[in-house]
């Protein structure tokens, strides 16, 4: 691993990626420069109180050719977050879902191959569609792609990008596959933020279906540091599968927020079910945590839970502008 490196980081501006950049700085020599759009998903402010001299932004788009050449050609490496995330989103209009996961994807791989720089793909567990909540078996590198959504099918679409890219013009590259992220900064669309502050604003809470669907929950600090390890020492032309077997129902998981919060665990409303909704994920992280040594370290997802729950709490600044636009647009859908 060189001693310090500059890194092109897209989408710093989100959920993920804003940790990232904080885990990177926190944990490393390396320089940042974050490529991000500021879309309804990226806040400046989940920037805020970084050192200036470690990292810049950079507003713009991941499709914009010139200028991710450009950004390309001074970095040592990129990560590549940038994406739209929301499957609810996906499904009420997938067309920006098409343009930035696989056009992004595609400019971005132009622009490595071009200039011979390092790539690491931020991808996602739903490329592998979903299991019977009656089946053990779990998510591995050989799983077959099989996703439902437009997003899924959007980042699986990308992923195979970033193989062919690799195989075909030896960009040197790996990909990681990761599985429900929670913590600060996650948008209030996204179930854990969504129920929380609908607790704290007073609303109730809202659950798809039956609730049984099960999602396999990492503490976003452990999404990142794994992250970072695949990118120091990962083999190129790798696929990691990243998560920190944390199976949960999201009824639980309902069910422990409000009991954390002080609430009745019932107090919340069952609304129509998402179209396609994946039953199941569970992720095999073997080979991260043999091959690279990772391990993640928030275990108790209760305790990450109360963790995120003070941390929403506490900053109702950086969501409350969020909330009840978000909460309009779930109106129109019944949910
Ligand atoms: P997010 O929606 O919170 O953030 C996405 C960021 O990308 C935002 O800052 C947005 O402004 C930016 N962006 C969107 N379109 C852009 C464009 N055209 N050009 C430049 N920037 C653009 O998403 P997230 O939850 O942080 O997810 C980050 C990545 O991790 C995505 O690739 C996602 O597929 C993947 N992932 C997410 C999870 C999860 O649980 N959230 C799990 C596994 C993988
Ligand atoms: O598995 C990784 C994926 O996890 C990422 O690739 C996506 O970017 C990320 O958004 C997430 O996708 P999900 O669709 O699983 O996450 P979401 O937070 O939207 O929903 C989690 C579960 O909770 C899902 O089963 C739907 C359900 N749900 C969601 C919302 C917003 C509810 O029951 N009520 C809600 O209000």
């Amino acid at each position: 691993r060189t001693a310090s490196r500059h890194l092109l980081v897209t989408g710093g501006a989100g959920f993920i990626g804003a940790n990232f950049v904080r885990h990177v700085l926190r944990t490393t020599e390396d320089r940042v420069t974050v490529l991000d759009k500021l879309t309804y998903a990226g806040d400046l402010s989940s920037l805020a109180g970084l050192d200036e001299h470690r990292m810049n932004l950079v507003v713009g788009d991941v499709c914009d050719q010139d200028l991710v050449h450009s950004l390309v050609a001074r970095a040592d490496a990129v990560v590549h977050f940038a994406a739209e995330s929301h499957n609810d989103n996906s499904l009420a209009d997938p067309a920006p879902f098409v343009q930035t996961n696989l056009v992004g994807t595609f400019t971005l791989l132009e622009a490595v191959r071009r200039h011979d720089v390092r790539f690491h793909h931020v991808s996602t567990d739903e490329v592998y569609g979903d299991l019977e909540l009656e089946d053990l078996a779990r998510f591995t590198e050989a799983t077959p792609y099989n996703p439902s959504s437009p997003y899924s099918a959007s980042k699986a679409g990308a992923d195979h990008l970033v193989r062919a890219w690799s195989r075909s013009f030896g960009v040197a590259a790996t990909l990681s596959n990761c599985s429900n992220n929670y913590g600060p900064y996650q948008h209030v669309e996204k179930f854990v933020p969504r129920q929380i502050t609908n607790v704290l604003d007073g609303r109730r809470p809202k659950l798809y279906g039956d609730g049984r669907n099960v999602r396999d929950w990492i503490h976003v600090e452990d999404h990142c540091a794994a992250v970072l390890r695949v990118l120091d020492r990962g083999t190129i032309g790798r696929t990691y599968l990243i998560g920190a077997d944390g199976e949960h129902d999201n009824i639980t998981v309902m069910r422990a927020i409000l009991e954390l919060m002080g609430q009745d665990p019932a107090a919340f409303d069952h609304v129509p079910d998402r179209a396609g909704h994946d039953r199941r994920y569970a992720i095999d992280a073997g080979a991260v945590r043999s091959e690279l040594g990772w391990s993640p370290t928030h275990v108790d997802l209760r305790a990450g839970l109360a963790d995120t729950i003070e941390w929403y709490r506490e900053h109702q600044d950086w969501w409350r502008s969020k909330k009840a636009v978000t909460e309009d647009r779930y109106a129109e859908t019944g949910r």
